[in-house]
């Protein structure tokens, strides 16, 4: 068996490594394919570097562009390595242009393709992301749903049962391993001058948040009213694409802390120390759950709806008074709940259930 691993962005890096470490545990025959979607170091080879992980065995460089443009460069880049390397499965994580185009390949060269975490759904087509993970989810033959919901979401769209399998999320397994280690080996509150539950942390990227003037802006207006209000940092390590944004909308960020994207061992804890998180990002609203820290999310819709079932995230869309309120209701509830993404055995199953196929 010979499976291509392929990545592009800083959470199908974060979320495949897991995936990663037990296919050269068991000593499986792969490679990891990386599209070059992210390339600037703080989004791409620091993770490498960190989760000590295996150069990538080609690198597309393919690089920022428009959508139909990026996607169809990866999808012309990965056809040649596919044809050349003949693997029997190739897998993609997430709902990112990459696994749109990598699904998108090797379905078409009749390569069996395995998606990791399938089954998400925001229902909202405006987002790039839900046609990605439609058509990727689609043209797999492996479908690893993270939760029953999940796997209940393609039953309904039509996909035979028994190309699905719950494992649970990798990312699970990413913070297991690596939380006790950035405990040890960062220090990041030092650096940036925090104290444990004294701060806000926040990360928005979201196409159709960063890229609005009139959204962005009541993001940034909202995040400074935080500010004040609470008399605590909030901190925002910038996702270029935001920082891009703030710079061609000339706008600033009064009250907020706003420093370059920080490595995995350092977001988590943050992430782990911070009184509250808001966010738009999937990986985030998944990482405060498993590690008991409230999240608010700046989005009208989740495709990780069992956050908002459990308790650990709010929903508030992009509007000033929400977002305060929202706050102010996580952190008065002050609940626990339970991860509902599973046990951090995700990456061993998965490689289990590959392992057991006949792929003559
Ligand atoms: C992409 C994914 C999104 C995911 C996010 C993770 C799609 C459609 N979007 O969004 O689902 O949540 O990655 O972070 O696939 N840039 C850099 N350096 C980099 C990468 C990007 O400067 O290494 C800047 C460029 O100005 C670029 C912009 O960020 O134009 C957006 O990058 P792109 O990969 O198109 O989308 P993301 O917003 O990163
Ligand atoms: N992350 C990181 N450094 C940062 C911000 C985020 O390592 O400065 C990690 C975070 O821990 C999570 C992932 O990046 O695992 C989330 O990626 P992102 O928000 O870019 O994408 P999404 O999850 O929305 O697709």
């Amino acid at each position: 068996m010979k499976i291509t691993i392929v990545v592009g962005t800083r959470p199908e890096i974060i979320k495949m490594s897991p995936i990663i470490r037990e296919c050269e545990k068991r000593d499986l025959d792969n490679f990891i394919l990386h599209t070059g979607q992210h390339y600037s170091y703080n989004m791409d080879k620091v993770f490498f570097e960190q989760l000590e992980l295996p150069e990538p065995c080609y690198n597309l460089d393919v690089g920022s562009s428009s959508h139909g443009e990026q996607t169809g460069k990866i999808l012309i880049g990965i056809e040649k390595i596919l044809l050349k390397e003949k693997p029997n499965i190739v897998l993609v994580q997430g709902d990112t242009n990459t696994v749109l185009a990598g699904a998108l390949a090797a379905s078409k060269l009749h390569i069996k393709v395995g998606h990791v975490e399938s089954g998400l759904r925001s229902y909202d087509r405006s987002m790039p992301e839900e046609i990605n993970r439609v058509v990727a989810d689609h043209v797999s033959d492996f479908l690893f749903a993270p939760t029953e919901n999940s796997k209940q979401i393609l039953l309904n769209e039509g996909i035979d049962q028994e190309k699905i399998f719950i494992t649970g999320n990798t990312i699970v397994d990413s913070v297991y391993q690596n939380l006790k280690l950035a405990e040890k080996k960062r220090n990041i509150l030092d650096e940036f001058d925090l104290k444990q539950n004294e701060y806000f942390l926040v990360t928005t990227h979201r196409q159709a948040n960063v890229d609005d003037k009139k959204r962005f802006k009541v993001i940034l207006q909202g995040l400074s009213h935080l500010h004040k209000t609470y008399d605590l940092p909030v901190v925002y390590p910038i996702h270029p694409r935001s920082k891009k944004m703030m710079k061609n909308f000339g706008f600033d960020a009064d009250g907020v802390k706003l420093v370059e994207p920080v490595d995995f061992l350092a977001f988590l804890q943050l992430e782990n120390n911070a009184r509250l998180v808001l966010t738009d990002s999937g990986g985030v609203q998944e990482e405060t759950c498993i590690l008991g820290r409230p999240c608010v999310t700046l989005r009208d819709n989740t495709e990780r709806p069992e956050t908002l079932e459990i308790g650990s995230n709010l929903l508030v869309g992009v509007d000033h008074e929400k977002m305060l309120e929202g706050v102010s209701t996580m952190l008065e509830n002050n609940k626990e709940w339970e991860n509902p993404f599973g046990n951090g055995t995700a990456g061993n199953k998965i490689v289990d259930i590959l392992e057991g196929k006949n792929y003559e």
